[in-house]
């Protein structure tokens, strides 16, 4: 068996899906929570950006310790001295550099020749490797490039100091026989490809992302790089949760294995998407809430006599637990801070008494709070930018039926202290509101996409809303739960909008990706 590390982008390109955008204490939770699965390299996001990205990647990079930690860069000076500015800090600073070597990519978007694109990678390669241990070099739309041109610049690259060489399928158009091929043409032909380590980068535009990989690694990659979820630009990358239960479960056919710790990998795709607020189809391979579920007579009834008739992945080996019941309304602190560990998080006191108010309001609504519920009150709890004054919802009040107008009435705390009130009428309860929070709220709002989920199963199950809105121009995502699907409405929107006024207070904005 040889050993595939994963290499995991989640917080880079995974970050790029359409509508994402995490705050630092996201990403932070995030990270450590990647850390947890024992992904080998993790890259923390694309410092020359944002101040925002920047931040975040420093202060990954100064927290994690188990998980090596990289920074993306374009292949300027600049970028480059921005990771390492953000990277210093970390046990084995490590940079991601790329440059296209595609006819199409050097023609239209770098409007430079080939022996041109040959210099600027050399360059930068040695540049960085002044300063980094680690330097991985992508060739970006490998996939489409020539195939002597791409094994002349790997060559050169590698005598410049590369240290992993990246053959990403950057827009997805790859068969899997034609990745496969380049990644064994490039180990056959490039006489120093003994000196670096090969990586794959899939995108899934043709739903191709998985069995590329897998290509890659029969040819000669020992790096997988794809994020949890399988998010990331347009149909995303690949999902590293599906390529390292396949390579398991067909151990008998591969002779790989990773360091991921399977079963934290539900633990990892549900906090991935609570705070991208991409939740995972239903029939997702590996995770998806269907992948165990059994529907029809003769499954289930082969099922029961022999779990193996019809499951090849157990749910356990995922992490996937039945969702113990937890606590209750009679529950202590010490109980609620024995489960807090046992679900891995840390909390100040401060956050722990915050958590436990929380679970004791939710106690009085709700008989059994289940571990889902309680992974919802925590993740609020640690992503919460609370030292900054944000609006506050004070009361609000919706009259709907089937003969009557919609109507909404909101009592607000502005950042400044003062009580906003207004009514609002709309076509049905959530436009009420959200038109209410709107005209008590000065920036310039648009709602983009509403979304609303059930936290668990049950009738007195939490429910969790999402909301994408464009505040003053810039994208903005909001998430909130609560017991009832109006206030849990409520909630989101007010996040979108407070998350906006802590983004701008400092100036996070990120910049177009040439
Ligand atoms: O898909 C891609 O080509 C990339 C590069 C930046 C590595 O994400
Ligand atoms: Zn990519």
């Amino acid at each position: 068996m040889s050993e595939i590390k994963i290499f995991d982008t989640t917080l880079r390109d995974g970050e790029q899906s359409p509508g994402v955008n995490l705050n630092q204490l996201e990403k932070l939770e995030i990270a450590k929570q990647l850390e947890r699965f024992g992904i080998d390299r993790m890259e923390a996001g694309f410092p020359a950006s944002s101040k925002g990205d920047f931040n975040a990647v420093k202060t990954i990079a100064e927290t994690i310790r188990d998980t090596s930690v990289t920074g993306l860069a374009r292949a300027v000076k600049s970028d480059i001295d921005a990771c390492w500015e953000a990277l210093k800090g970390a046990p084995e600073p490590c940079l991601h550099v790329f440059l296209a070597t595609s006819p199409i990519h050097m023609t239209y978007k770098l409007k430079k020749s080939p022996e041109q694109v040959i210099n600027t990678a050399v360059d930068m390669v040695s540049y960085a490797r002044q300063k980094f241990p680690q330097v991985e070099w992508s060739a970006e739309d490998a996939s489409r490039s020539d195939l002597e041109f791409l094994a002349q610049i790997i060559e050169r690259v590698i005598d410049a100091g590369a240290t992993v060489i990246n053959l990403p399928d950057t827009v997805g158009y790859a068969t899997p026989a034609e990745y496969g091929n380049m990644f064994r043409y490039i180990t056959e032909t490039v006489p120093n490809i003994d000196r670096v380590r090969l990586s794959c980068h899939c995108h899934n535009d043709l739903g191709l992302a998985v069995a590329n990989s897998i290509a890659a690694v029969e040819n000669g990659a020992t790096q997988v790089e794809g994020t949890v979820n399988g998010i990331g630009e347009r149909a995303g990358n690949v999902a590293l949760e599906e390529v390292a239960v396949a390579l398991k479960i067909r151990s008998d056919h591969y002779p790989y294995t990773t360091n991921l710790k399977l079963n934290e990998t539900k633990r990892t795709s549900d906090l991935v998407a609570k705070l991208t607020g991409m939740y995972v189809q239903a029939n997702k391979a590996v995770i998806g809430r269907n992948a165990f579920a059994h529907e029809s007579g003769i499954h289930q009834d082969g099922v029961l006599k022999h779990a193996s008739t019809y499951e090849i992945i157990t749910p356990e080996m995922v992490g996937v637990s039945s969702n113990t019941l937890f606590l209750g309304k009679h529950s202590g602190r010490h109980a609620f801070k024995d489960k807090v560990q046992e679900l891995g998080y840390e909390l100040s006191d401060e956050k722990l008494q915050e958590a436990f108010n929380l679970f004791k309001l939710l106690t009085d609504r709700k008989k059994e709070v289940t571990d889902d519920d309680l992974f919802t009150i925590l993740t609020e709890i640690q992503t919460d930018t609370s030292k900054v004054d944000k609006y506050q919802l004070e009361m609000f009040q919706v009259q709907y039926g089937t003969t009557n107008i919609p109507t909404a009435t909101v009592k607000l705390k502005s950042p400044a202290g003062e009580t906003l009130q207004a009514a609002c009428t709309g076509q049905g309860s959530v436009e009420a509101l959200y038109k209410t929070l709107d005209s008590l709220i000065k920036e310039d709002l648009h709602l983009v996409d509403y979304q609303l989920n059930s936290v668990g199963r049950g009738k007195d199950a939490l429910a969790e809303s999402h909301v994408q809105l464009v505040i003053n121009g810039d994208p903005m995502n909001g998430r909130g739960s609560a017991q009832d699907v109006i206030e849990a409405s409520a909630n989101a929107f007010l996040n979108a909008v407070n998350r906006y006024i802590v983004y701008q207070q400092t100036s996070n904005k990120k910049q177009a990706v040439k």
